[in-house]
C-alpha cells in the first residue's frame, strides 16, 4: 500500500498525507499530475490511500473507494438533541460519565454515539481488528469535517484500538468497563452507504464466541449488549435475554451483571 494525494493538494492536505503516512509506517508518493492507475502500476500495488480535503479514502482497483464517514452518527446525535430516545443507548442504560467498550468499531457509527451519550466525563474505547478499517476510522474521527460542534466533539472522544477483541479483553482489569458493545458482522449485514460498502471486504466476519461473551462479563460493571443482524439467532446461543422483539426479530439483546458473573 502506498500513500498520495489529490491532485493539486493544499498545504493542510500534504500535512496530513504526511501525518498518515508515517503514522502507519507507509511509503508517501507524490501525486504530480499521475493518475491512480499509473502510481498503481510504477509502484505495483492494488490500493491507495489518497489524502484530499475531504479525508483520506482508500482507492480500490476497479471498485468503490472506502472511506470513513460518520454514517447514521450524525442524524442519532441531531434526534438525540431534539430530545429523542437512541434504542442502542437505551439498552445500554448509557448515562454521563460511562465508560463504554465498542468490541466491534467498524466505522465508529454507534461508537460515536455512545460518545455523546457518556459525555465529556465519559470514555469511549473501540476495538477493530481489520487493520484498514482500523486505519480510516482512526484518521476520519479525528479529521472530518461537520458543522456540528455535538458530532464533532464526539468523534474526537472516539478512542480507537486495533485489534482482536479476544486479546484487548483479556488484557483488561475486571469491571473496567460499564458495558461492554458487540455488534458483529453478519453475511447480510447492512451496510448499503457509499463509501462504506468497503467494509465488507475488509471486515472480520468470526461469529461472536462465547470466549469473548465471558471476558466481557468479567470486563462489564453493569451490563453485556450484544446487536444483531435481523434473522441472526446468536443471542439464543450464547445466552442473551432480548431487549424487544420486532415482529419476532431480536436486533439487540443483554446479558447482566448478576448471580456472579
Ligand atoms: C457490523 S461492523 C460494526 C459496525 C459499527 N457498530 C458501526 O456502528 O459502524 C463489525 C465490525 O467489527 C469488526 N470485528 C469483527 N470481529 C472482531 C473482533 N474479533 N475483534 C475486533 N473487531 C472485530 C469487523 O471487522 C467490523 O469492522
Amino acid at each position: 500500500m502506498i500513500v498520495t494525494t489529490g491532485l493539486e493538494p493544499n498545504a493542510a492536505t500534504i500535512a496530513h498525507a504526511q501525518r498518515f503516512a508515517s503514522q502507519y509506517a507507509l511509503p508517501l508518493v507524490k501525486r504530480r499530475d499521475e493518475s491512480l492507475d499509473q502510481l498503481r502500476s510504477k509502484y505495483a500495488v492494488d490500493e491507495i490511500f489518497v489524502v484530499s480535503a475531504k479525508g483520506v479514502r482508500l482507492d480500490l482497483r476497479e471498485e468503490d473507494a472506502f472511506f470513513f464517514h460518520p454514517n447514521n452518527a450524525a442524524f442519532r446525535i441531531k434526534r438525540l438533541e431534539r430530545g429523542d430516545t437512541d434504542t442502542m443507548l437505551s439498552v445500554c442504560q448509557i448515562a454521563p460519565g460511562d465508560r463504554v467498550l465498542d468490541a466491534t468499531l467498524g466505522l465508529g457509527a454507534d461508537a460515536i454515539v455512545f460518545a455523546y451519550g457518556v459525555g465529556e466525563s465519559g470514555r469511549v474505547l473501540g476495538i477493530e481488528s481489520q487493520p484498514v478499517v482500523a486505519m480510516l476510522v482512526a484518521d476520519g474521527l479525528k479529521t472530518w469535517q461537520t458543522n456540528s460542534p455535538s458530532l464533532k466533539q464526539a468523534m474526537e472522544r472516539v478512542e480507537v484500538a486495533a485489534g482482536h477483541h479476544l486479546d484487548v479483553l483479556r488484557s483488561l482489569p475486571d469491571h473496567s468497563f460499564d458495558v461492554v458493545y458487540f455488534d458483529p458482522m453478519f453475511a447480510n449485514t447492512e451496510q448499503a452507504s457509499t463509501g462504506i460498502q468497503g467494509i465488507r471486504k475488509y471486515a472480520n466476519y468470526e461469529p461472536l464466541t462465547q470466549e469473548a461473551v465471558t471476558e466481557a462479563l468479567r470486563v462489564a460493571k453493569r451490563r453485556v449488549v450484544l446487536k444483531e443482524g435481523k434473522g441472526s439467532q446468536a443471542f439464543q446461543r450464547l445466552g442473551f435475554m432480548p431487549y424487544r422483539t420486532n415482529q419476532h426479530q431480536v436486533v439487540y439483546s443483554y446479558r447482566d451483571k448478576i448471580g456472579g458473573e
